[in-house]
């Protein structure tokens, strides 16, 4: 078999073979398929696009290409959350604890922040001690245990996808849907769990910026997970606006922390319940959001956290009293420029801004500072004053405050009169 085939083919249109897609997915794990070869057949599928069996084949090469996780050794159903990525997006860390209090087990790999978007493994670290970094025995031990583990991704998953989605980011081929789904499922599927429940974002802090992008995603990820023989369900959701009232890493634990026991904002809880219950549905668990709201107010869910903490080498001090958690040495209130009303709040920029303050990294393998971040007393809809205190910003190097500050402030524009509400859960996917 030849690359220059291959790429010929799909470049006028046909249709790749399985042997044709297992023979390049071969040669990009052992890399002996050359980069311009690939790059080049990349950008035929992002022109051309695939059909369902071609992208489930492809899913399933790359999902086959590495190590795969073997939950076998824990008992019941394993269930897995995925979200495509937001800014404020905290939802794991309740949803897990949540899940685990209400007896399903969830053996998690998350990964990092990249961009604008926080990562659940960086969140994590923020509490003193917790080791993201976990041997296959430990955490097949603390998912037995305690219901609930969340690691870093230390096998071998996927590794065609991490070739290939390396390559997609610089040659402009990342957005394709096919190219999206089977990435984001090959990884998912190599992560072992029997049900996934995935959280399309649509808006403007996500990858999809229009429902129906959203939804052509949902639909094709549901499709591969079903194809491949996992009970996946997805639930498309809202990411024009932050995900509530707290953006950075200790910040957004904090936030998990309070919604846990039954005080977090309006929107987050919202999603936190409703994912968690859907989540215990595609288990078979019955009176699921019943179930959901006890564990919350008996403290079960809290309590759950706080043992994963422990587990894991965390101080467990910490979710019991947040003010242990390191402050930022610099803050900065951000005043409403005008009077009326929040018409819209960027959320792609607003994380932009919190990554400037220190809460994310501009390359790979820069250090975070954890206490940096954006606390929002006002966002899409509200109505506000000029000069009215809209926001908190923290960063532990006061230089970076003026910067975030501007670019906090470009993402907001103002309405004389109330903008429409936008609805947080927009659809469903099964
Ligand atoms: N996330 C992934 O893992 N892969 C993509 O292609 C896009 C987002």
């Amino acid at each position: 078999m030849r690359m220059y085939d291959l790429i010929l083919k799909k470049r006028n249109g046909g249709k790749l073979t399985k042997e044709e897609i297992d023979f390049f997915v071969k040669g990009v794990t052992d890399k002996t398929i050359e980069l311009y070869h690939i790059s080049a057949l990349m950008m035929a599928i992002y022109f051309q696009g695939m059909d369902e069996e071609e992208t489930l084949n492809l899913t399933l090469a790359m999902a086959d290409s590495g190590e795969k996780m073997d939950l076998s050794r824990i008992d019941g159903i394993k269930v897995d959350k995925h979200s495509t990525g937001g800014v404020g997006d905290k939802t794991t860390l309740a949803v897990i604890p949540i899940v685990a209090a209400c007896g399903v087990k969830v053996a998690k790999m998350s990964g990092r922040g990249l961009g604008h978007t926080g990562g659940t493994i960086d969140k994590l670290e923020s509490i003193k001690g917790f080791q993201t970094s976990v041997e296959p025995e430990k955490f097949f031990d603390i998912v037995n245990t305690h219901g609930l583990c969340v690691a870093g991704q230390s096998m071998n998953l996927a590794p065609a996808d991490k070739e290939l989605y390396a390559l997609r980011d610089v040659t402009a081929t990342v957005e394709n849907l096919s190219l999206i789904a089977s990435s984001i499922m090959s990884k998912k599927l190599a992560s072992g769990s029997d049900c996934i429940l995935l959280d399309v974002k649509v808006g403007s802090g996500a990858f999809m910026k229009t429902y129906d992008d959203a939804e052509n995603l949902a639909k094709e990820m549901v499709k591969i997970g079903n194809g491949a023989g996992r009970k996946t369900v997805a639930i498309i959701t809202d990411m024009d606006k932050p995900l509530g009232n707290a953006i950075g890493n200790s910040i957004e634990v904090i936030e998990a922390i309070e919604t846990l026991k039954g005080n977090g904002p309006e929107d987050f809880t919202l999603l936190t319940r409703t994912l968690s219950a859907e989540l215990l549905k595609m288990a078979g668990v019955k009176n699921a959001e019943e179930k959901v709201l006890e564990v919350i107010s008996n403290g079960k869910a809290l309590e759950k956290l706080a043992l994963m903490v422990k587990a894991q080498g965390g101080d467990e001090n910490y979710i019991y009293d947040t003010s242990l958690f390191e402050k930022a040495e610099f803050t900065r209130q951000i005043k409403a420029e005008k009077d009326g009303y929040i018409s819209h709040m960027n959320a792609e920029t607003v994380g932009i801004a919190c990554a400037k303050l220190g809460a994310g990294r501009e390359k790979k393998g820069d250090s975070i500072d954890f206490s940096a971040g954006i606390k929002l007393f006002k966002k899409t809809g509200d109505k506000v004053a000029q000069g009215e205190i809209i926001a908190e910003i923290y960063s532990s190097s006061e230089k970076k405050l003026d910067d975030a500050e501007r670019t906090f402030l470009s993402a907001i524009e103002y309405s004389r009169t109330m903008p429409d509400k936008i609805q947080l859960i927009l659809g469903k996917v099964e």
